[in-house]
């Protein structure tokens, strides 16, 4: 079985992440996670309120016994979530370890590392992640320009940016965007990464609590069908391609500002029309190239034992056959 020292930091037999997702990321799901013995993420924001997510937390300790963390995604916004409070209820809910995402932590590591909680800070380029170490984060997890949601302004795939980030990284780090089997656990390990972190896979699982049609939509999709949206306001971010993700692309691109889009964006509109009444053309939901590698809706027990089981027959068949 593959282990590495991000297991022994983190706490959890597979160098297997499930990384926050808006909706998506709930108990049933992270749970699911954890007992497949990987890291799984509530997303804090998906709750309504801090009071939401420690009841969340609540409700997910009632599903298992092992770890599991909450992502706390910071994102430029008019009028911002109360992310202090947010960041409080972790730290007071007793969860070992932290996402953060969107932006740079240093205003909420004090009162994480003061509360015994660890941090992996997730980003989409070399600097970034290398100022986050500076700043004394426990772990990195680097997002290449094929993942779901935002993948920065550099487009750079993980190709490239696993290995570069590797040159500069000693903390454990996980390589995220574009995975979704074993093959990219081993290609991850090679380039120098300590484990995977998947986001779009764990959307086509049993567990993952979104409507059926999603789901099938990610099994019939290629890795063709995503559209880099809010690319002209530099703040990209991909998405499934449907009707709607394309006219959001053509209006902007024909010189519309976010006002003539924000209907269309509205976060609500996704949630309910696509995730929760299954209409894949109702509104925007995040989604990776990577689709075009997943074929089945297994429960994450299966696809963690999976990736895990083939990932140890890949380095010792093939690789190990190939040298001598
Ligand atoms: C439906 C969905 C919602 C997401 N929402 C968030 C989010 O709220 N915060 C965040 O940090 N990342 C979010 N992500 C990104 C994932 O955590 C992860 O970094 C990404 O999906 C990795 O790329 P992959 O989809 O190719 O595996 C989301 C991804 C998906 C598929």
């Amino acid at each position: 079985m593959v282990r590495t020292r991000f297991c022994d930091v983190f706490g959890v037999e597979h160098p297997i992440v499930q990384g926050g997702m808006q909706w998506v990321g709930r108990a049933e799901l992270v749970a699911a996670v954890a007992n497949a013995g990987a890291l799984g993420f509530l997303t804090a924001l998906t709750q309504p309120t801090p009071e939401d997510l420690a009841k969340e937390i609540a409700r997910c300790r009632e599903m298992t016994d092992k770890p599991f963390g909450v992502n706390l995604t910071i994102l430029p916004s008019i009028n911002p979530p109360p992310y202090a409070e947010y960041r409080d209820v972790i730290v007071e809910s007793g969860v070992p370890v932290v996402e953060t995402a969107g932006f740079n932590p240093a205003e909420h590591l004090p009162t994480f590392q003061g509360g015994g909680v660890k941090v992996l800070h997730k980003c989409t380029s070399v600097r970034h992640a290398v100022k986050a170490q500076e700043l004394g984060v426990d772990g990195i997890s680097i997002d290449g320009f094929e993942c779901a949601g935002h993948p920065g302004e550099d487009d750079i795939p993980g190709l490239v940016l696993i290995p570069a980030a590797a040159e500069r990284i000693d903390i454990p780090m996980i390589a995220s965007g574009g995975f979704g089997d074993a093959r990219g656990l081993v290609a991850a390990l090679a380039l120098g990464a300590d484990g995977i972190n998947m986001g779009t896979r764990f959307v086509a699982t049993q567990e993952a609590p979104v409507h059926e049609n999603v789901k099938r939509r990610m099994v019939e999709a290629t890795e063709r069908d995503t559209e880099l949206i809010f690319r002209p306001l530099r703040n990209t971010a991909r998405v499934a391609s449907n009707t709607v993700s394309r006219e959001v692309v053509s209006i902007l691109d024909g010189g519309g500002g976010f006002e003539d889009v924000r209907d269309l964006v509205a976060g609500n509109r996704g949630r309910t029309k696509v995730l929760e009444e299954g209409d894949i053309d109702g509104g925007i939901w995040s989604a990776g190239m990577v689709q075009g590698l997943i074929h089945d809706v297994p429960t994450v027990a299966e696809l963690v034992r999976r990736i895990a089981d083939e990932a140890d027959e890949l380095i010792r068949a093939r690789l190990a056959g190939l040298v001598n």
